[in-house]
């Protein structure tokens, strides 16, 4: 143990749940609606098997490295042609926003955890603290990600997967 209020909900859901890089700790329980910090823990009591598809994790189901940073440069590259709303949000170059996505979800994915190697917690929900996010930005997020995912091809049971996940996520970094 690492001496953390483990017990504590609101823990559980800001800190436990959000900011684990990788990594499923044995002894960590799932509480009924909290939100998995990661797209491999089971959203709920009973998930037995693998809901992305046959391989082992979803980094693997969708191809590897190249195919995670394709996702990630398209999902960026859609948001500079067709969504003014999120384009204002975001710096005039945006090489190291594609790049830290692509590394954020390395991991996240369940593949090398590249960007905690390089940049330590990710602390995703308080980084989105200084933009304004409530549903219409979290939809407008996920409208982008969907376009990303048609781009590069992502087939059921994986897509289907990763839209539940992402919304999950998405609607969590909401702070309006
Ligand atoms: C809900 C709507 C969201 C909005 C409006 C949003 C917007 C932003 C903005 C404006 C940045 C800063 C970009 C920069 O300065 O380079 C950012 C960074 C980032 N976002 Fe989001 N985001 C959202 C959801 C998400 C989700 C769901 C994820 C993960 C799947 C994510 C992952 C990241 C990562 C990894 C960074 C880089 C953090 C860093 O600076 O180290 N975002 N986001």
């Amino acid at each position: 143990m690492d001496g953390r209020p483990r017990q504590n909900p609101a823990y559980r859901r800001t800190r436990s749940v959000q900011e684990t890089p990788t990594g499923v700790s044995c002894s960590f329980r799932m509480s009924p609606g909290a939100l998995p910090w990661h797209p491999m823990m089971p959203s709920g009591p009973v998930e037995t098997s693998h809901p992305w598809g046959d391989e082992a994790t979803p980094y693997l189901e969708i191809g590897g490295e190249e195919r995670v940073r394709a996702l990630a440069e398209s999902f960026y590259d859609i948001i500079e042609e067709d969504s003014p709303v999120l384009r204002a949000m975001l710096p005039a170059n945006t090489t190291n926003t594609r790049r830290k996505l692509f590394m954020y979800l390395s991991g996240w994915l369940g593949g090398p955890p590249l960007y905690e190697e390089k940049w330590g917690h990710p602390r995703l929900r308080m980084r989105h603290f200084p933009f304004t996010i409530g549903d219409d930005e979290a939809a407008e997020w996920m409208r982008c990600m969907r376009a990303a995912f048609d781009r590069v091809d992502i087939d059921e049971p994986l897509r289907t997967f990763l839209d539940e996940r992402f919304s999950q996520l998405a609607l969590h970094m909401r702070n309006q």
